[in-house]
């Protein structure tokens, strides 16, 4: 582990199916690129994915899947503590403490809680509750930066909230974490052009094979123009994904749509292409990182107790200004 770093980055990807190029690009990118530079953190919300997955060997095997997810797309263990939300259980611990300092009204006023609330009335205390244990998470390792994807902006803030509140209560331990949010790639959009998510189901496997790449591109919306018409790349959904895989073809894909020289079916058979050429090595090197499962699983324990350490050392120090203990 590198020590060298004292600033430190933490995040997580919840185990709730497979990855998407949005969380790719959004996200899981920039784990990848600012490992040089952090003390890392990275781990698997399973008890966050708790709110919506019932299901023991689903819950088993996505969470398993992405650690080896999170190990193909560059994680590399010698600098990133990589781990399993549930092998830290003081983070419920915290979140109580976190429960009885944050408001009803405060809380109500997240996004994710107000659209998941829109959609079903019936939803869990878990799904309201989200917040609280996503500041415990990053308050209790000490997080500098978390890097996220434009809908968790607002849940970093209640996390620098709750540190606020709680050091004004009861003494100055909690550091303040700051999101990184990447302007370019905050927001990806679906095949629908609405936020790519797996709950709109409008989204492309970061690891998906030709054969689905190729079907999931084909269904891009666009609008009616003809191969002949001017379009306008700024507002077409199959350019929105080539500015992230067609790098060096953009140039000319301006200019083609502009003057009305290509066709929405050759734009997305230009554009299936690039990912595909873009994720076939990483699906080969996903491919060979699965064939050893006990391996995946230690770097998952060691990075379990390394996090569970230092979670504990905060705990003993909370529960001594709360008067818990002591
Ligand atoms: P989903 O919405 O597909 O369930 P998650 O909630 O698991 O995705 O998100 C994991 C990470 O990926 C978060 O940091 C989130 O902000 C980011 N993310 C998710 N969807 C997108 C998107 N369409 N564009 C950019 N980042 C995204
Ligand atoms: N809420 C995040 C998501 O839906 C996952 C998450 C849980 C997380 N705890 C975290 C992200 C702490 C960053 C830091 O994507």
């Amino acid at each position: 582990m590198n020590m060298i770093h004292n600033k430190i980055l933490l995040s997580g990807i919840k185990p709730t199916g497979r990855p998407h190029i949005g969380n790719y690009f959004g996200a899981m990118k920039q784990f990848v690129d600012l490992q040089h530079d952090y003390d890392n953190y990275i781990f698997i919300p399973n008890y966050h994915a708790l709110t919506t997955v019932h299901d023991r060997e689903l819950m088993s095997s996505y969470s398993l899947d992405l650690a080896i997810d999170l190990l193909a797309i560059g994680l590399d263990p010698k600098k990133v503590t990589l781990f399993k939300q549930s092998d830290v259980p003081e983070v419920t611990e915290l979140a109580w403490i976190f429960n009885c300092l944050t408001t009803m009204p405060y809380l109500m006023r997240a996004h994710a809680f107000k659209d998941a609330e829109a959609k079903d009335k019936d939803i869990n205390v878990g799904v309201f509750d989200y917040p609280i244990l996503m500041a415990a998470d990053i308050l209790i390792q000490d997080a500098d930066l978390v890097p996220v994807g434009q809908d968790q902006k607002q849940h970093v803030e209640f996390a620098r909230d709750i540190a606020l509140k709680f050091n004004r209560t009861f003494g100055e331990i909690f550091k303040l974490p700051e999101a990184y949010i990447l302007d370019t790639t905050s927001n990806i959009p679906g095949l629908d052009g609405q936020k790519m998510s797996k709950s709109y189901n409008n989204h492309i496997p970061l690891f998906a094979e030709d054969d689905e790449i190729k079907n999931l591109v084909a269904k891009i919306v666009t609008d009616s123009q003809t191969p002949t018409e001017p379009k306008n790349p700024e507002t077409d959904n199959i350019f929105a994904l080539h500015k992230l895989f067609s790098l060096n073809d953009l140039p000319d894909l301006t200019k083609r749509y502009q003057t009305g020289q290509i066709s929405y079916k050759e734009s997305k058979d230009i554009l299936a292409q690039n990912i595909i050429n873009f994720i076939t090595p990483l699906r080969e090197k996903r491919k060979l990182i699965a064939q050893d499962l006990d391996a995946v699983k230690a770097i998952l324990k060691t990075g379990g107790v390394r996090a569970r350490t230092k979670a504990q050392t905060k705990m003993a120090e909370v529960r001594k200004l709360t008067g818990l203990h002591g």
